[in-house]
């Protein structure tokens, strides 16, 4: 039992070791990746992974929840204070199954919900055909202008009239712009539809108030944890007090049983984190370089969607570069820098090859860097894209990743 895991599993041991030092010593611009703090990742390795506690604080199913009850009640009172919300429930075990218990707890199979088309930068868990949701519910789909490469408000109030949803989701992975949530809410107050925000990506620039808040406007907001809020892989769910008890139902017993206790306890200790002044400025951070990098990539001749960005993202279109997103992921990786392949608004490509890539910055600025990076590493990106056949280049670029890695370090004293 008291082994340790170089004993136990040395084979394991070495892989974790890898993983750590791959983040480390890349340049993690996976904009919903973040490095999650000493403090949350002790919690989330703790003992309350022993415990079953399906139920609510002080309403288990189980006996022995005396400590996992605390650490419950002091998640959700941490969600309310830090988010101004009249319900939080903290169990859902991920950002999908968060979405998963609102559609079980507002509709009926086969209900109309109006949500961002995937293919502009939606979620699959808003409506993909080969997603739970899309096969439940009867989706349709508000998309970006595809000549400013922004949502068109009037555009979703003809489709809202059209359609009579009964749910309007507002929310997305891969949308530079603002979501005004006041405007959202009278487009739904029109069709008499409610108001769902999923706030996965933004949580944390809404906290910092460099986002607006949906709070106010929406019936609902889902959010995972795990992103630009920086705590633990999971996701939680805010509501009117007049929803509490379906949202409750709906998480359990409708789409889960046993939570994962460490993990709540974990989201409790991020919350806090997120309270502490030095939160909103990093917050307000992010923003700023990812402006920084947007701003350095266009002058080098990239473009990005809409123009450029209002947020920790920016969706690059590599039309003009001659390259597709797959290949200029690839082609990043091998300098040492880790984005992901993202369909532009109107691909023409496949998920799998894709048009375009969406880097941002939560990760790097958790490592302390600033604008001024933002702008070298724009250049690596011209470096590593302009000369897509030249080897030599990525091994040169990858050389001074690994500098700018140990210039600013992370996990110094974390082992695994
Ligand atoms: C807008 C949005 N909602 C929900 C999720 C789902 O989160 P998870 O991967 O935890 O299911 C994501 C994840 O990327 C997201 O971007």
């Amino acid at each position: 039992m008291n082994r340790d895991l170089r004993q136990v599993d040395p084979e394991m041991a070495e892989i974790l070791k890898g993983e750590i030092e791959r983040q480390r010593y890349t340049l993690v611009m996976i904009p919903s990746e973040n490095y999650a703090s000493k403090a949350v990742l002790q919690v989330q390795g703790c003992v309350m992974t022993n415990k079953y506690a399906e139920g609510y604080p002080g309403r288990r199913y189980y006996h022995g929840c005396r400590f996992v009850d605390m650490a419950e009640s002091l998640a959700i009172e941490r969600a309310k204070k830090l988010f101004g919300a009249e319900h939080a429930n903290v169990q859902p075990h991920t950002g999908t199954q968060a979405n998963m218990a609102v559609y079980f707890a507002l509709l009926k199979e086969g209900d109309t919900v109006l949500a961002m088309n995937i293919a502009h930068g939606g979620h699959l868990s808003h409506g993909m055909t080969r997603n739970f949701s899309g096969r439940y519910y009867r989706f349709v789909f508000y998309g970006v202008d595809r000549e400013t490469g922004m949502i068109d408000l009037n555009y979703v109030e003809d489709l809202a009239k059209k359609y009579r949803p009964k749910l309007i989701v507002v929310g997305a992975s891969a949308y530079p712009r603002k979501l005004e949530y006041d405007k959202w809410r009278e487009i739904a107050d029109r069709v008499g539809a409610y108001l769902m925000a999923d706030i996965a990506h933004i949580a944390g620039l809404i906290i910092a108030g460099v986002h607006p808040d949906p709070v106010p406007y929406c019936d609902v907001v889902t959010s995972t944890t795990h992103k630009t809020l920086r705590g633990p892989r999971g996701a939680f769910i805010l509501c009117r007090k007049e929803l509490a008890e379906k949202i409750d139902k709906a998480v359990f017993p409708g789409v889960q049983a046993g939570p994962l206790m460490h993990v709540i306890a974990a989201k409790a200790v991020c919350f806090k984190e997120a309270m502490e002044p030095g939160f909103k400025e990093y917050q307000r951070q992010i923003v700023k370089n990812c402006k920084a990098f947007a701003q350095a990539l266009m002058e080098k001749g990239f473009k990005l969607v809409s123009g450029g960005t209002d947020n920790h993202l920016c969706l690059i279109d590599l039309t003009n570069k001659g390259l597709t997103g797959r290949q200029a992921a690839d082609l990043l990786e091998e300098a040492g820098i880790i984005v992901n392949k993202n369909l532009i608004p109107y691909d023409p490509l496949p998920p799998t090859e894709t048009s375009g890539i969406r880097p941002g910055t939560p990760a790097l600025t958790t490592r302390g860097m600033k604008e001024e990076e933002m702008r070298l590493i724009a250049d690596f990106y011209s470096q590593v894209l302009d000369n897509p056949n030249d080897p030599i280049v990525r091994r040169k670029v990858r050389e001074q990743v690994r500098e700018l890695c140990e210039k600013f370090p992370i996990y110094e004293d974390v082992e695994f």
